[in-house]
């Protein structure tokens, strides 16, 4: 790594950024992030990063908010402390739902964290399978989105039941479910799903013959756990005949996630770290580290000679 390269680690997830901190070589930087009690925070950088590309690593993970404004405290100081380039490394990229308008009189949240983000001083964003590839049209400034398909498929490779179909539980997971198919060579199944509620979704079709077959549900994220239960109990109704496997790049799991899934018969899911990894109670969990994904992205945007991108012709 060249040697203006400083790496800081926020709060959201400390053992992801000290995994990418080893993968490259290069150690964490001091910083503190100090919490009031009135709710505000602030951050202090603990060295100088004048003339510097500052990578900060921080999923914007559950509590959402108190991470994104802690991520953009850190853009900040980095700016007024003449940083030449601040790099948010966003491993999970909190309010991408939020990229279009749901009925009148709503915001574009995914809009508005790009201008927030833009203006506390970030010039390039790195993330993992963001919820919407539209998201990068809301910056101006370089985002790079890696997919964490390939390691998911690694890890599922052999612990796949024989005459497994791919399920996609929605329309704008097709293309991610299709990756999925392709790299273990499965057939593939595509739901439709009604979102009836933050917590409720309703699916209202299925394309593609799942009698007697085990099933891959894959997604971007989990949060709820809705859309999986809904997904399992709709797959089990139209006679799949189970296990029902989960994979996904960002497992939320917030409140009883876990259980509701596997009361709908989920028995085992695979996730990465990209946040935090709770235990998935009452079911099997297997989780693959996004840290060496990062770190290779990390040296791409430094323009590393050393990485395998500059190598490749
Ligand atoms: C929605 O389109 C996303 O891809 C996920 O399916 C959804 O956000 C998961 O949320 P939950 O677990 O609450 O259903």
């Amino acid at each position: 790594m060249r040697e203006d390269t400083v790496l800081f680690g926020g709060s959201a997830n400390p053992a992801l950024a000290e995994a990418v901190a080893r993968e490259l070589g290069v150690p964490l930087s001091p910083c503190e992030v100090e919490r009031f009690p009135d709710g505000e925070l602030t951050v202090r950088l603990g060295r100088s990063v004048r003339r510097c590309e500052v990578f900060v690593i921080q999923p914007t993970a559950p509590p959402v908010n108190d991470h994104l404004v802690e991520l953009l405290a850190f853009a900040d100081a980095c700016r007024r402390s003449a940083a030449a380039r601040v790099v948010a490394v966003v491993p999970y990229f909190g309010y991408a739902r939020g990229d279009k308008r749901e009925g009148r009189r709503v915001p574009v949240t995914a809009s508005l964290v790009a201008a927030l983000m833009e203006t506390a001083g970030i010039s390039q964003v790195l993330t993992v399978d963001i919820h919407s590839a539209q998201m990068e049209g809301f910056f101006r400034i370089p985002m790079d989105t890696l997919s964490a398909v390939p390691l998911l498929c690694g890890a599922l490779q052999g612990m796949l039941p024989e005459g497994t179909t791919v399920v996609s539980p929605d329309a704008g997971r097709v293309k991610t479910a299709s990756e999925f198919a392709e790299r273990l060579g499965l057939p593939l199944t595509v739901l439709s799903k009604h979102r009836e509620s933050g917590t409720r979704t309703r699916v209202t079709h299925i394309v593609g013959d799942v009698r007697g077959r085990p099933c891959l549900i894959v997604d971007d994220m989990i949060s709820t756990g809705g859309t999986i239960a809904e997904s399992a109990e709709a797959l089990r109704g139209a006679g799949a005949s189970g296990p029902f496997i989960v994979a996904a790049t960002h497992g939320l799991l917030m409140g009883d996630a876990c259980r509701r899934m596997a009361v709908h018969g989920v028995e085992e899911i695979v996730l990465t770290d990209s946040v935090p990894v709770r235990s998935a109670d009452g079911m099997r969990l297997r989780t693959v580290t996004l840290a060496p994904l990062l770190a290779e992205g990390i040296r791409r945007a430094a323009g590393d000679a050393g990485s395998q991108h500059e190598r490749d012709p």
